[in-house]
């Protein structure tokens, strides 16, 4: 048996050498949040966080991960989904399936801890994570709400809602 601390828990595991933390992540500890998409570090739809660096986990063996390190998922960003970066996503409907946003809202989140307001170049820089989707203008837009502290219109954006209102 190993450790890890997961979203602020430890959690124990039983994996070979070279199991990436990501089945550790999903299939031992019921996180699948996490997705895998291509499996070689390119996607970044394995995405969690390991000591705040964003980390691509379908290549990272869970065994070489210490219990001192603290690994995020998207489940333990926040319990309910209120994650300033999780609201933006929300608020400009970023998704479109889904299936890559966990991943690219793992990678924002790490980007605007370290860079609260940055620009086009860091965004290009740090979202390297793929979307089949094209949401990218999207994700775009949403870290820039999140940089202007939610405020679309200071972000430079205009939301029509469902309900016709505007934000
Ligand atoms: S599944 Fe890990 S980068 Fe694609
Ligand atoms: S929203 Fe479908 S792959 Fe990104």
């Amino acid at each position: 048996m190993a450790t890890l601390n997961v979203n602020g828990s430890m959690r124990e595991f039983e994996a070979e050498d070279d199991t990436p933390l990501l089945w550790v992540l999903r299939e031992q500890l019921g996180l699948t949040g996490t997705k895998y998409g291509c499996g070689v570090a390119q996607c970044g739809a394995c995405t969690v966080h390991i000591d705040g660096v964003p980390t691509r986990s379908c290549v990272r063996p869970a065994a070489t991960v210490k219990a001192t390190e603290k690994i995020v998922t998207i489940e333990g960003l926040s319990p309910n989904g209120s994650h300033p970066v999780q609201k933006a996503w929300a608020a400009l409907d970023v998704p479109q399936c889904g299936y890559c946003q966990s991943g690219m809202i793992m990678a924002a989140v790490a980007l605007l801890k370290t860079k609260p307001n940055p620009s086009d170049q860091d965004i290009d820089t740090a979202m390297t994570n793929i979307c089949r989707c094209g949401t990218y203008n999207r994700i775009r837009a949403a870290i820039k709400v999140v940089a202007k502290g939610g405020d679309t219109k200071r972000a430079g954006l205009s939301i029509t809602h469902v309900d016709g209102s505007t934000t």
